[in-house]
C-alpha cells in the first residue's frame, strides 16, 4: 500500500468497521425489529415494520393488463404492463420517465399529485388507452401506514421529498382526486407497495424461494415475509404477510450513537429531515458522495490532501456525485477517474491525491455494504428462526441505482452475500437476485396477485 492509502486508513480509523462490531449492529437491529413488530412498543419504535397486506407472492397464473406508477426512486415513472398466460408466464411492460422537478417535490402536495396525473394522462394518450378504465398498481416509496392493500397513509417523506400536506393523508385518495379533477379519464387504483416489496415480488416471479426485498438507492430499506403470528398490529395468526421494515431509520432513537462519525452527523444536520433516517444516510445514494465530500473537505483543510488547496465547488453541496465515488473506487480506471472528478472540481490533483481519494471513496461505500449486511443479517436470521431450520436457503430479491451502478466486487461479494453475510449467518444459503426493474413492474405484480385472489374469491 501506498502512504496516501495508508494515511488515509488512519484518518478514516471509525468508518473502518470491524466484523466484532458489526455482528453487534446486526443484534441491535433484530432488537428493533422485535421492538417495531410488537403492540406496545411500536409507538415509540424507530424501525417501523409497517404491515402492507401483501401476503401472497406470484404464483405464476395472474394475467391481465395493468398500469403502475413509480415514485420515490431516482426517476419518476408510468408503466404499462402486460401480464400474459398462455402455458408460460410472461410480462411485457410499456415505460416512460418523467421529470418531477424540484419545487414540486418540496412544494404543495396538491400540486405534485396534478402532476402525477398530469404525466398518467400523458402515457395513457400517447398508448391510446385513455378509454380502458385500467387497474393500477402504485409504487409509493416512503414509510406508509397501511390498512388494506389500497389504503396508504403517508406517515413522513423522506430522502428529497417534502411536499406540504400530505405526511398523515391517505396517498391513494390523494391520487383518485387529483385523476377525478381532470376528469379526462378514469383508473382503478388496487393496490399501493413500497419499492422493496415490489423488487421481492417481481423475483418471486422467478424464484418461489424469494422472500426478502432489499433496495440501495436513493434510499435504503427492505421488505420481508413474516408470520402473521408474530405481527401485533394485525389481527390473525394464520400464515405470513410482509413487512416493510423502513430500516432506514434504524439508529434514529440513538442506537447507532457510536459508530455514526462527525461526517455522519454533518450530513444530517444540513438534510432535510435532521435526526431521521439516519442509517440511510450513511449508506444510500442521496448521501454517499456528500460523505465524501466532506471527509476531503475537512482532510484538504488540515493539509492532508490538494496540498490544502479548497475550491469553491469542492465546497459546494452536491459537487460530488455518488455515481462517482462508484467510478473511482474501481482498480482499473479508478484513478484516472479520480483525476478527471478532482480536476473538474478546479483543484490539481497529485497522484497520492489520487490515490487518496480512491481510498476514502472505498471505505464509504464499503462500510454502506457492510452496514446493509448487517441488518440483512438480522433479517435473515428472523425468517431462520422463524421457520426453525437448521439452515436456511432464501433468495433476496435486489434493486436500486447504488447496488446497480457499484462494481460487483463490493456489491455482490463484500455486502451481498458471499462474505459478509455469510459470515454474519453462517448457517445460511442466500441466494441474490437483482430484480429487472422491481419497483414498478412489481407493482403491477402486486395488482395482479390482487386480481387473482379477488376473482378466485368471486368465484
Ligand atoms: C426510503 C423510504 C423507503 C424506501 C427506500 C428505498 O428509505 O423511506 O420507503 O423503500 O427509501 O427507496
Amino acid at each position: 500500500t501506498s502512504g496516501a492509502t495508508e494515511m488515509v486508513d488512519k484518518y478514516l480509523y471509525h468508518m473502518r468497521l470491524s466484523d466484532e462490531t458489526l455482528l453487534d449492529i446486526s443484534n441491535r437491529f433484530r432488537k428493533e425489529m422485535e421492538k417495531g413488530l410488537g403492540k406496545d412498543t411500536n409507538p415509540t419504535a424507530s424501525v417501523k415494520m409497517l404491515p402492507t397486506f401483501v401476503c401472497s407472492t406470484p404464483d405464476g397464473t395472474e394475467k391481465g393488463d395493468f398500469l403502475a406508477l413509480d415514485l420515490g426512486g431516482t426517476n419518476f415513472r408510468v408503466l404499462y404492463v402486460k401480464v400474459s398466460d398462455n402455458g408460460k408466464q410472461k410480462v411485457e411492460m410499456q415505460n416512460q420517465i418523467y421529470a418531477i422537478p424540484e419545487n414540486l417535490m418540496r412544494g404543495s402536495g396538491s400540486q405534485l399529485f396534478d402532476h402525477i396525473a398530469e404525466c398518467l394522462a400523458n402515457f395513457l394518450e400517447k398508448l391510446e388507452i385513455k378509454d380502458k378504465k385500467l387497474p393500477l398498481g402504485f409504487t409509493f416509496s416512503f414509510p406508509c401506514q397501511q390498512n388494506k392493500l389500497d389504503e396508504s397513509i403517508l406517515l413522513n417523506w423522506t430522502k428529497g421529498f417534502k411536499a406540504s400536506g400530505v405526511e398523515g393523508r391517505d396517498v391513494v385518495g390523494l391520487l383518485r382526486k387529483a385523476i377525478r379533477k381532470r376528469g379526462d379519464f378514469d383508473i382503478d387504483v388496487v393496490a399501493v407497495v413500497n419499492d422493496t416489496v415490489g423488487t421481492m415480488m417481481t423475483c418471486g416471479y422467478d424464484d418461489h424461494n424469494c422472500e426478502v426485498g432489499l433496495i440501495i438507492g436513493t434510499g435504503t430499506n427492505a421488505c420481508y415475509m413474516e408470520e402473521m403470528r408474530h405481527i401485533d398490529l394485525v389481527e390473525g395468526d394464520e400464515g405470513r404477510m410482509c413487512i416493510n421494515m423502513e430500516w432506514g431509520a434504524f439508529g434514529d432513537d440513538c442506537v447507532l450513537d457510536d459508530v455514526r462519525t462527525e461526517f455522519d452527523r454533518e450530513i444530517d444536520m444540513g438534510s432535510l429531515n435532521p435526526g431521521k433516517q439516519l442509517f440511510e444516510k450513511m449508506i444510500s445514494g442521496m448521501y454517499m458522495g456528500e460523505l465524501v465530500r466532506l471527509i476531503m473537505v475537512k482532510m484538504a483543510k488540515e493539509n492532508l490532501l490538494f496540498g490544502g488547496k479548497i475550491t469553491p465547488s469542492l465546497l459546494t453541496t452536491g459537487h460530488f456525485e455518488t455515481t462517482f465515488v462508484s467510478a473511482i473506487e474501481k482498480d482499473k480506471d479508478g484513478l484516472e477517474k479520480a483525476n478527471e472528478v478532482l480536476s473538474k472540481l478546479g483543484l490539481d490533483p497529485s497522484h497520492e491525491d489520487c490515490l487518496a481519494t480512491q481510498r476514502i471513496c472505498q471505505i464509504v461505500s464499503e462500510r454502506a455494504a457492510n452496514l446493509c449486511a448487517a441488518t440483512l443479517a438480522g433479517v435473515l436470521r428472523q425468517i431462520k428462526e422463524n421457520k426453525a431450520v437448521d439452515r436456511l436457503r432464501t433468495t433476496v430479491g435486489v434493486d436500486g441505482s447504488v447496488y446497480k451502478k457499484h462494481p460487483q466486487k463490493i456489491y455482490i461479494s463484500k455486502l451481498v452475500g458471499t462474505q459478509m453475510v455469510r459470515r454474519l449467518v453462517p448457517d445460511c444459503d442466500v441466494r441474490f437476485l437483482r430484480s429487472e426493474d422491481g419497483s414498478g413492474k412489481g407493482a403491477a405484480m402486486v395488482t395482479a396477485v390482487a386480481y387473482r385472489l379477488a376473482s378466485q374469491q368471486a368465484e
